[in-house]
């Protein structure tokens, strides 16, 4: 059986502790602090990434955590290329990497070393447009224009996946070639959202493109 004496050093040691405890405790958020600053640090290291825009090549010194979006807009100022949700819902990032089209804001920049990426800048200008960019202003394919760029990536990508024969969601035929029709227009331009309803006088610029008749 313990004496009283050995209860009462007990509880002087209980509160010795717990006021080292304490001093331990106050001490932790320094801690935690040192640990989220080491932890920043390697967040925010930066990679040297070179791609080719538009056929010109760039060579970049890039936080690793720069999305292509931010890399063309940003850092090469071209800002025909729009960003409209920053989380792959809209398609106004809309751009071409190697051929295919891609939502800009949902990639990092260092990932495309070596790549070749095209924009609404390197489709065509002002004097001399894309086929595509001359359908859009012929047949009104926008208002506001700000899913426009976006707009204009993905057809162009669409009517070559078409040409390549790659089916969609809606193809019916396997075996068959891919045909242009409004309704594989419609699904595969579903990932670009216009919110201003442009998409009638869109379907009619990209059936002219590809030689539909209207
Ligand atoms: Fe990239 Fe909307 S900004 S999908
Ligand atoms: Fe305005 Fe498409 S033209 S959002």
């Amino acid at each position: 059986m313990q004496k009283p004496g050995h209860l009462d050093i007990s509880r002087r040691d209980l509160m010795v502790g717990t006021a080292a405890a304490s001093v331990a405790l106050g001490t932790l958020p320094a801690t935690a602090k040192a640990q989220t600053a080491k932890n920043s640090e390697s967040l925010v290291a930066s990679t040297s990434v070179q791609f080719t825009v538009n056929g010109a090549a760039h060579h970049l010194e890039l936080d690793n955590r720069t999305s292509l979006l931010d890399a063309l807009r940003e850092h090469l100022h071209l800002t025909g290329t729009k960003k409209g949700c920053d989380h792959g819902q809209c398609g106004a990032c809309t751009v071409m990497v190697d051929g295919r089209r891609i939502n800009s804001c949902l990639t990092l920049a260092i990932m495309h070393e070596g790549d070749e990426i095209t924009t609404i800048e390197g489709l065509g200008t002002p004097e001399d447009l894309h086929p595509m960019q001359a359908a859009f202003v012929k047949h009104d394919g926008f208002q506001c224009g700000y899913c426009t760029p976006g707009q204009i990536c993905s057809s162009v990508a669409v009517l070559a996946e078409i040409r390549a024969g790659i089916p969609s969601h809606v193809t019916t035929d396997l075996t068959a070639p891919t045909e242009v029709s409004d309704v594989e227009i419609r699904e595969r331009m579903s990932g670009n959202i216009c919110r201003c309803g442009a998409y009638p006088n869109i379907i009619e610029a990209i059936n002219e493109v590809a030689g539909r008749p209207a």
